[in-house]
């Protein structure tokens, strides 16, 4: 874990959940707030209470109803609690009428407050510190009041410089709220000038992975799903594994020879979670945006989760929140080891981007040749056969084609050394000055 110390440590923590009657969330209000507890414990935390509510509505001043915010506020003063989380994003009103309430000793949070100050401490990159500090930033701003101005001055946590960046010297008749709302906007304008360029920068690494004609494969799924295990067994790379939430930020990626000798690139991204905060959705976009590319996505999914199904959907609402439609996706059910009926459910008819299902233990390292099978098999689908003579001079091209194709056939012949191989579409390009004459379609054995 990253030694930078959470904001919220070492404290005592009450957690608010609320259900809206008629509303059908993802995860029940028990699920969910177990879920919080996890992100609290994470973030430093020590949970020592709860609080639930039936609403009807939210109140629009205070979040639950004043009856319980009176019994919030002796569970804090019982429990000697300095901290209280709602498991829910609260409006900027919310948050200003529950601090007033609890006083200017106990800390309030959201939801998204804590995973933004977990996504802190794990940013390791720039590129991932940059897009935590947008984020929060982008959370703080509506919500700047005398309490947060301190708070948003730190923003950032491990991977910020500069604060917020500006001096904060008081213009004519600015009060030093208008200062900050001023400094911070500033920040954010040229965070996101910053984060264009990680993101130009990030279009041309994948035209030369294209021009390359090497697939990618993404690995997505909620938080813990064991993708960085997975990625670790697939790859024999060393990716920081941990059991905590969103261990893994920053993409990564590593070269994969499949059973066919065609090699891959894994990418590894982001864990998700139901209620992710919409800030940090938008501030990840330069990050997400590789998914929508790859050639291929694994779901990863924690089998032995009593959530399991609620955290599929909750992925898929996220893939489909930045569009990610029509790449083709193969659901990896993980933890095998740890379930004790492995059969495999049906898939979803509506699931259209779903091509087949493989359960694996990527910690056990079993079911990870069946997997890598299917992988080679679902690329596979957008291959041409095609049949070259490449000039003996071209040793380079031979090379290329070996490590992006699956060569079926190859023997040396007059004018060059003749390829029969299995391209995928979209190296096809690359290779077509090769082409034999007359032979630009194979047919099928
Ligand atoms: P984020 O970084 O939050 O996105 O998590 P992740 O999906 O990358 O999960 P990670 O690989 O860090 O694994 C989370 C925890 O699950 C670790 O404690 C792993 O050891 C454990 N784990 C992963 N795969 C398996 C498995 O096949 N079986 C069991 N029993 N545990 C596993």
């Amino acid at each position: 874990m990253n030694p930078a110390i959470s904001e919220f440590q070492h404290d005592k923590a009450i957690l608010v959940g609320v259900q809206v009657r008629g509303t059908r969330p993802l995860l029940s209000l028990q699920e969910s707030l177990q879920e919080l507890a996890l992100l609290a414990d994470t973030a430093g935390l020590t949970v020592v209470g709860e609080l639930t509510q039936t609403l009807n509505r939210i109140e629009p001043a205070t979040f639950i109803g004043s009856g319980k915010v009176t019994e919030m506020m002796e569970l804090v003063a019982s429990a000697a609690a300095g901290t209280v989380i709602f498991d829910d994003e609260l409006s900027p009103r919310h948050q200003r009428e529950l601090s007033e309430a609890l006083g200017e000793n106990i800390k309030l949070l959201d939801r998204s407050a804590l995973i933004l100050d977990i996504f802190a401490q794990h940013a390791r990159t720039r590129e991932g510190a940059l897009q935590v500090e947008l984020a929060q930033y982008e959370y703080r701003l509506p919500r700047l009041t005398r309490q947060w101005t301190h708070l948003a001055r730190q923003a950032g946590g491990a991977g910020a410089r500069g604060g917020s960046g500006g001096v904060g010297v008081r213009g004519p008749g600015e009060t030093q709220l208008e200062v900050d709302r001023r400094d911070i906007s500033r920040r954010i304008a040229h965070l996101k000038n910053e984060l264009e360029r990680v993101r130009q920068h990030r279009r041309l690494q994948r035209e030369s992975r294209r021009r390359a004609g090497v697939p990618v494969v993404s690995l997505v799924g909620y938080t813990n799903a064991g993708k960085s295990t997975l990625m670790n067994t697939i790859a024999s790379a060393d990716v920081y594994v941990a059991n905590q939430l969103f261990a893994t930020l920053d993409p990564t990626t590593r070269r994969v020879e499949l059973p066919s000798n065609r090699q891959v690139l894994f990418t590894d991204t982001v864990g998700f979670i139901q209620k992710l905060p919409p800030a940090l959705i938008a501030a990840f976009r330069a990050t997400l945006e590789e998914i929508q590319e790859a050639d291929l996505i694994l779901h990863v999914v924690d089998a032995s989760h009593p959530s399991a199904a609620a955290q599929i959907e909750a992925v898929d609402d996220i893939l489909a929140e930045i569009e990610v439609t029509g790449v083709p996706r193969l659901l990896v059910w993980n933890k095998l080891d740890q379930v004790e009926d492995t059969t495999l459910p049906d898939l979803r008819p509506g699931d259209r981007d779903y091509r087949g299902q493989v359960a694996v233990s990527a910690l056990q390292r079993t079911g990870i040749a069946a997997l890598r099978e299917q992988i080679d098999a679902l690329l596979a689908i957008t291959l041409q056969r095609l049949r070259y003579v490449i000039p003996y001079q071209r040793g380079d091209v031979v090379s290329q084609l070996h490590e992006v194709a699956r060569v079926l056939r190859q023997e040396h012949i007059d004018g060059g050394v003749l390829i029969e191989a299995e391209v995928p579409d979209f190296a096809a390009g690359r290779f077509q000055p090769y082409l034999s004459p007359g032979e630009t379609d194979v047919p099928q054995d």
